[in-house]
This record gives C-alpha cells, structure tokens and sequence, in this order.
C-alpha cells in the first residue's frame, strides 16, 4: 500500500533506493574472506557438509540460472576466471537440464535465484546431481526456500521482499554475494593474498556510499528517459564484465517499458547490429574507464559515424564528453572490480523512468511473472 511506498510511487523506484542498504545488509558482518561464509544453511549443516572442504576439492564452476540472475552469473564469470582463475561456465538453466553435457564430479554448481523456487533452476540442479555432480551451492535470497533445502552450501543475500517484477536490489545483491564466493574460492586455492584481501574487503565496504552518490543521477536520467519514452528500439552495448551489465539494462527496459531493446559486446557491433544504427536507434553505452576503454571509444565513433544518438555512461576520469549526438553522464567515482554493482543501477532509472513517461504498469509488467514456478 501507500504506507510501505514512502515517497516511491512504486515498488521499482523504492527498490532501486533500496540498494545501499540491501547491500549492506548482505555484506554485514563479513569481517574477512572465509569459505564458512558459505557454509550449508539447509538440511546439510546436518550431515557437515563445510564449503572449506568443497572449496579444495573443486577445479570448476557452473553457473545455472534464469533472468537478471542469469546475468549476475554471466558478470561473476569474469571475476572467477580474473580473480580466482577457476575455469567457470554460465548456463541458462532451461538449455542446461535438457543438453547433453560433459559432467565433471570436480564441478561446484551454483544456482543463482532470487525466489529460490524458479522450476528450471531446480531442475537444472537436479539435472547436474543426476549426472554425478554433488559440489551444490545456492545465491538465493530467500533462506526458506527450496533451493536453499536442495543445495548443500548458500549465501543468503538480504535484498529483503522484492515486488516489482522487475529484479533490480536481487540482482546487485546476488553480485556482492557473487563478489564474495570468488573471493572465498581464491583464497582456498591460496590466489588471494592478504593486501589484495583487504583491499576488496575495503571495496565492498564502500559499494553503500558509492551506490548513494550514483542514486543522485537520477535526475539525469529522468532526462535521457524523455528520449526514450519516444523511441520503439534501443540497442545497449558493453564490454567485458560491462558486457552482463548491458544484457541486464536492455531486459529491464524491455520488461517494463515494451521497448524492444537488445545488448551487445561492443566488438560485435560491426557484425550486425551497426546495419540497425539510425538517428531513431538509440544507443546506450556503458563505459568505465578500464582496460578496453579506447576500444570501446572507436566503437562509439562507428556509432556516431552512422547518425546513431549514444547515452554513454562514463566513468568520472574517462575522457568523453557530451557533443552533438553524444549525451554522457558522468560516473562519479572509477569502481574497480566491483563496477558493475554501480553501472547497472543507471540502467535501472533509465528503465523505470522510461516506463513512467509512458504510463505502462511499471511493478506488473504484461505478461510477466515475479517468480515462475511452472515449466
Ligand atoms: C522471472 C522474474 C525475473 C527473474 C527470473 C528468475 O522471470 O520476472 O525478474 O530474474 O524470473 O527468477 P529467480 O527467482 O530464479 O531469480
């Protein structure tokens, strides 16, 4: 009702705001990195199943998911693989349980569900036990759940209740907890030494404070939804672990404004999407200012050279800057590794904006379910 919004005029909107403190409450209490963090909170703490143990025994990771939490597995790929070096594999969790695979019993499989009730990502696991992979861990937030009693390991991420339909405090959440298993496996495979330790534990400490001063843009983006609300295409690019974060912009703007929107890796642009490119075709590019930045720079410019209109999101030390036809908004801080936990919260305005200036119904998107129990 009115009570529980506040001064949000919907569920979206106060979830968005939400973040600082559903990440700080996801991340309270995490004095230093320890695999017990991920220690079973389902039947198994019974039979003593401890992640320390797991943790040593694993060479690989798969990731099995549906939605924006198929997204927040494809951004912790990058972080497994760059931090913990743990070859890890992605899958959306309907392909994965009726493929033949290889199964490898040296697998933790780890299912990402804000519900923890998503029918394909239960089937999914089960699918994976079936073929002899018994390493299971759950990013869920939702410690009763069903996915919390199947898996024997969990992080219980504490977004608290999510209504919008639109995910948007699960999925920066499930990347913190993501954040924090790549950590905890580094550290078992001793890959994490102690500066590097306390430098992200510091990293994360600050994702509240850093969150806030990015919820501040939100005028700015009230503004570039002005733009949006007119359009029926947008097209969404990234690169790299900035990649996951332009899939995740381009569902939430499909899902709650019926704008049909797509993301690609910027390097592709060439190989398709640019025969799209006309002043009617914005395109939104996430830019932190990383290793891949002038890359992604000469991408813009194959943009720009086809009329095409960019909304870049830049980071506050990137060198671009608002011209004819190239809108930015500045990032006011450079993130590190935990950079997509900030840039996708722009994306997330954008969406919700968007959806207000076109008066769709932006919490009950058509024909969408929160959590989709049926196959
Ligand atoms: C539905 C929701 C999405 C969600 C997806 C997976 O499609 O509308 O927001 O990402 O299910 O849900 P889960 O609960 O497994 O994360």
């Amino acid at each position: 009702g009115a009570a529980e919004l506040g001064p949000y005029r919907h569920y979206m909107q106060k979830e968005i705001f939400e973040q600082p403190r559903a990440i700080g409450d996801t991340l309270e209490g995490v004095q230093g990195i320890v695999p017990e963090l991920f220690d079973g909170v389902g039947q198994d703490g019974a039979t003593g199943a401890s992640a320390h143990r797991v943790f040593k025994a694993i060479d690989k990771v798969l990731i099995l998911a549906c939605g924006t939490s198929y997204y927040s597995g494809c951004a912790a790929k990058y972080w497994l693989e760059g931090i913990a070096k743990i070859p890890t594999q992605v899958e959306i969790a309907s392909e994965y349980r009726y493929r033949d695979s290889v199964p490898d019993p040296k697998t933790l499989v780890v299912t990402i569900t804000q519900s923890g009730e998503t029918a394909d990502t239960l089937a999914a696991l089960k699918h994976a036990r079936s073929l002899g992979m018994e390493h299971t861990l759950t990013i869920c937030n939702v410690a009763t759940s069903a996915m919390v009693r199947e898996c024997k390991l969990a992080y219980i991420t504490r977004a608290g209740v999510e209504i919008g339909v639109a995910s948007t405090k699960a999925f920066t959440t499930q990347l913190a907890g993501l954040f924090l298993l790549t950590l905890a496996l580094a550290q078992a495979k001793g890959r994490l030494s102690d500066a590097d330790e306390a430098r992200y534990l510091k990293e994360m400490r600050h994702l509240p404070v850093a969150l806030q001063s990015v919820l501040a843009l939100e005028p700015q983006l009230i503004s570039w939804s002005e733009d949006f609300a007119r359009k029926e295409n947008a097209l969404f690019l990234g690169r790299g672990l900035h990649y996951p974060i332009a899939l995740e912009g381009a569902l939430k703007l499909k899902e709650v404004t019926y704008i049909h929107a797509e993301a690609y890796a910027a390097g592709e642009l060439k190989h398709g999407p640019l025969a799209l490119v006309t002043s009617e075709m914005p395109v939104v590019a996430v830019a932190p200012n990383d290793a891949l930045l002038e890359k992604l720079k000469s991408n813009l410019q194959e943009v720009r050279a086809r009329g095409g209109v960019l909304y870049v999101l830049a980071d506050r030390d990137t060198q671009i800057d608002s011209s004819e036809g190239i809108h930015v908004i500045r990032m006011p801080e450079h993130y590190g590794a935990l950079s997509p936990l900030l840039h996708v919260v722009p994306l997330q305005l954008l969406a919700y904006h968007t959806a207000c200036a076109r008066g769709t119904d932006v919490d009950k998107p058509r024909n969408l379910a929160k959590s989709v129990t049926v196959e």
